[in-house]
């Protein structure tokens, strides 16, 4: 497969700068996408393992990254599993890991994959098509208090009990099949009131849902302490408050040498004090970058490195 475009990668200088890639330094990109990040990873001399859940983005890196020979080991899986990945490749610890969040625009621009309420295709919206359930089963079997709570919590939807509602009703009489027909319901029960198409935090929900993308970040983050050689650096980038509060909240946790409550006279160790903090970081993409890429407009990147004890 050759495409022209797959993903603009964000934040290109700065993650080179935080990941310090070199020959002899092994980095696992946990979300390979269009093998931007990955691409200039290996340009700097490391080896990679490139994770993704997506077969598709898998077949375009192989292709893509042919140069790279044995530098480049792609594996498809979800980075919560990546310690079992890389024990299947003999692998204990990593120099970096890379994990630049949620889903690329090749995922978004292709209609087949559902992601998208622009164009008109199947609800579908798994990153990994071959397991879980589509997003159609959400919206046609769970209940309307599990609706709501994904609407209200994923998508930070303000109108999700009216937009509920009409999926409900909708639902008996025909179940929902395609991207269109959900955006349409979800324009009929809460009209456009600005720019912003009013089904956006309805798909960002589901999307967040169907691949239970926060639980899939909070395991990585838990596993990556024992993953890293001492010195090697996690480098995160976040598209949204949700995931950047789960991130920010773990640096500051695990970066923290002690731990002090009212009650105790004085000040702990902390252990679980991993990590300390990447000078320079966090750090938001500047306006030449966003006006070139507006989709980096939302994008953050935090980073740590693992402490030696
Ligand atoms: C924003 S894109 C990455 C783009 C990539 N950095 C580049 O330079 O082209 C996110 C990718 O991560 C993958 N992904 C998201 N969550 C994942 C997970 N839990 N495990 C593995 N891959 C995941 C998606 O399938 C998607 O291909």
């Amino acid at each position: 497969m050759q495409l022209k475009f797959y993903h603009q990668p964000v934040l290109t200088t700065e993650v080179v700068r935080v990941l310090r890639p070199e020959q002899g330094r092994l980095i696992v990109d946990g979300t390979l996408g269009g093998s931007g990040h990955t691409g200039l990873l290996l340009a700097s001399g490391a080896m990679v393992v490139g994770v993704d859940r997506d077969a598709d983005a898998l077949s375009y890196a192989r292709e893509e990254l042919r140069a790279a020979g044995e530098r480049f080991t792609p594996v498809q899986g979800d980075f919560r599993d990546l310690p079992r990945l890389l024990a299947e490749l003999e692998i204990t610890r990593v120099d970096g890991i890379l994990l630049d969040l949620g889903v690329s625009s090749h995922q978004l621009d292709t209609a087949q994959r559902g992601f998208s309420f622009q164009q008109d295709g199947p609800l579908d919206m798994r990153m990994d098509c071959g397991s879980g359930a589509p997003a159609s089963d959400l919206v046609n079997t769970a209940s309307r208090e599990e609706l709501e709570r994904i609407f209200r919590e994923y998508g930070e939807e303000p109108r999700a009990r009216s937009i509920v509602h009409r999926l409900v009703t909708d639902r008996d009489k025909t179940p929902f099949t395609t991207t269109g027909q959900l955006a349409e319901a979800v324009e009929r029960a809460a009209p456009r009131t600005g720019p912003r198409h009013p089904a956006t935090r309805v798909f960002q929900a589901l999307r967040i849902a169907v691949n239970d993308e926060l639980g899939a970040l909070k395991a990585v983050l838990e596993a990556a302490p024992a993953l890293l050689n001492p010195g090697g650096r996690i480098a995160v980038i976040t598209f949204h408050s949700l995931e950047d509060r789960i991130v920010k909240h773990f640096f500051k946790d695990t970066c923290a040498a002690t731990l002090d409550r009212p009650e105790w006279p004085m000040p702990r160790p902390n252990p679980r004090h991993f990590f300390i903090s990447v000078p320079g970081t966090p750090v938001a993409p500047g306006p030449e970058e966003c006006a070139v890429n507006p989709r980096a407009r939302s994008a953050r990147l935090r980073g740590a490195e693992r402490r030696s004890s």
